[in-house]
Formats: structure tokens, sequence, C-alpha cells
């Protein structure tokens, strides 16, 4: 009797001790949900981290990455994170207006960064910094950002002026400062999910978009779009952010791993993005589905006149001083 009592004993103190040691704890999950391909800049950034974080931390973080909108659509997305639904999230620059957060909308302003330097002042210095901190009262940590690349338009129409999309039906993202952008052009701008836009191409809800030619080539865009203009006109990035009460409350040991993996996983998306682009690019060409037409530099400027003056449009909306700085770090000339 005595025997079976002292196992017994034994046994529920061995369980207990795996249950209450760090050691067998369950490992600590982050839910990583995005809205674009796996083989794109972000979705390859977003594997990389994965693969870091696990290792860094020896298995006692597990990090699922849930691409291609799987799992939220951008604006839900959103709403998961402050909710702690999800615990990290890459969205574009452009869809944190909704949020409250207009400045960031300064990323959108059409030629404002002239390429991938200038936009680095802001992203990788004080500027990028500042309006990263502007998230926190909103729940949310800003921990980086992440490249992908310029944007070009596209529609079964040839593009050669900025009159060219004038009446056009073009989706963009949650952004005023896109919907003013296609308002210069006298086109009609149609904010749309991601997740939406091959089909809304493919049915003629909308007649166009923009986008960085490694979102266009990887939704299968130049299926349904026979005309592409190079036209860089404005930059599309992310931040990464996370659900600040979840990252405030994580051990500081395994917070200080997760920090190192992802300053590793930014240098390889900021590495990657570039190069990815021009493979799509590539692609692209390759599909003989849509023809790729490259401007001209006095092509270019007048889309550039075209939509300069947006900014000034926009300044009260994204903040004067946020402009200034910007165009103080990049060394902007109209
Ligand atoms: C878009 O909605 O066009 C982009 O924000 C998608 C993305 O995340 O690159």
């Amino acid at each position: 009797m005595f025997q079976t009592v002292a196992k017994t004993l034994v046994a529920l103190t061995i369980s207990t001790a795996l249950l209450v040691s760090p050691a067998f704890a369950e490992p600590i999950s982050i839910k990583f949900s995005h809205v674009v391909a796996v083989d794109t800049p972000k979705g390859q950034a977003a594997e990389f981290f994965k693969k870091r974080a696990e290792e860094l931390t020896a298995g006692k973080v597990k990090v699922e990455v849930y691409p291609n909108s799987q799992l939220y659509k951008d604006k839900e997305e959103m709403e998961a994170l402050q909710l702690g639904a999800v615990q990290m999230l890459a969205p574009s620059l452009a869809k944190f207006g909704p949020l409250g957060a207009k400045e960031f909308e300064v990323f959108d302003l059409p030629f404002i960064f002239n390429n991938d330097a200038d936009l680095h002042k802001v992203t990788q210095g004080p500027a990028g910094q500042a309006l990263l901190a502007k998230l926190e009262p909103k729940g949310i940590k800003g921990l980086a950002y992440w490249d992908n690349g310029f944007k070009s338009f596209s529609a079964n129409t040839p593009i050669k002026t900025p009159e060219d999309l004038k009446g056009k039906k073009l989706r963009i993202q949650s952004s005023k400062v896109l919907e003013e952008q296609m308002r210069a052009l006298k086109a009609l701008p149609q904010v749309m999910p991601f997740s939406e836009v091959y089909q809304a191409l493919q049915t003629g809800v909308v007649d166009g978009t923009e986008n960085p030619i490694s979102n266009f080539y990887t939704q299968k865009m130049h299926e349904v779009q026979k005309y592409l203009t190079i036209t860089d006109h404005g930059y599309l990035g992310y931040a990464v952010i996370v659900n600040k009460k979840f990252w405030e409350e994580l051990p500081a040991d395994i917070r200080g791993q997760l920090e190192t993996a992802m300053k590793e996983a930014t240098d390889y998306a900021n590495s990657i993005a570039k190069d990815k682009n021009m493979k799509d690019l590539e692609a692209v060409k390759a599909s003989g589905k849509t023809e790729v037409t490259v401007l001209t530099d006095a092509e270019r400027a007048a889309f550039k006149a075209a939509l300069v003056p947006v900014h000034e449009k926009m300044a009260s909306r994204i903040g004067k001083e946020t402009i200034d700085t910007v165009y103080q770090a990049v060394g902007f000339t109209k």
C-alpha cells in the first residue's frame, strides 16, 4: 500500500515538474499572416524569419506563416493583430491609414523616392523610426521595414501617357494618397483587398491596377492584363508589426533572439527584393501575355508632372512636418 502511494506520488511529482518546467513548456506561438504569395520578397522574408526565430530560440518559439490571405484579408488582418488573434503582420505601408496612422501615406506620394538609396534613408533612418513609434498608442509595435519595390501601371489598353489612364477603373490599396493619385490621372480609384484583384481584373470589375512586378506576376495578373508600363511612379513596401502587449510580455531573452531573427530577415528581404522584381519582369515578358513598355525619360517626366501636385493636396492629411522630414532625408526636388 505504502509503496503504491509512494509510486503515485513520485509519478505525480514528475508529471507536475514536466508541466511547469520551462524546458517542457508549450512553445510560444507566433502566427504571421500576410496576403502575398510565398515566392515574393515578403513571402520569402517571412519564411526566413520563421526559420531563424525557431533556430535562435531553440524551438521555444514556433512561427506559423499564413501566406496568400489564407487567414485574413487586408483589413481583417489589422483587426486580428489588435485583438491578438495573430501576433505578426507585414502590411503594405499603404494600408495604415484606416488604423489612423495617416502619416504612413507619405510613402505613397508619387515620385517621392528616386531610388532604393533614397528610400533607405527613410526606412533605415530616424524618420522611419519616428513613424513606427506612432503605432504604439494603437497597441502595435513596429519592428522593421521590408522592401518590395517601385510600382508600375497595368491595363488592357496601352499606357504611354497620363491621359491613357483617364476614365479607367483602377484598383488601389486603402490609401487616400493613392486615391488622389488616381484622381490626378482622371482615373476612377477602387479600393479592394489584394486577394480580390485577379478576379476583379479578369471579370472587368476594374480595368487596371498598380503594383511592383513581383506582386503582378505571382498573382498571375499578366494573364488578365494586356499591357504593363514600367513607370516606377511610387513605392510599395512593408512595416513588420506585432501586437505590442504580446511582444512586451515575452521573456526578455526570447524577445532578444526574435529581434536578432528580425534583423537578419530584414537584411535578407532587402537583399532579395530588387532581384526578385527583375526576375519576375523577365517572366512576365517571357509569358508573352502582357506587352511590357518602358517609358522614355520624357514620357516618365509627363507622369511626374501630372502626379507631383498630389503632394500638396495631401499635405494636410499626412502632415506637413512628416512630408518635410522625408523631403529633407531624400533631398526631394519637384
Ligand atoms: C497590395 O494590396 O497591392 C499589396 O499591399 C500587397 C502586398 O502586401 O504586397
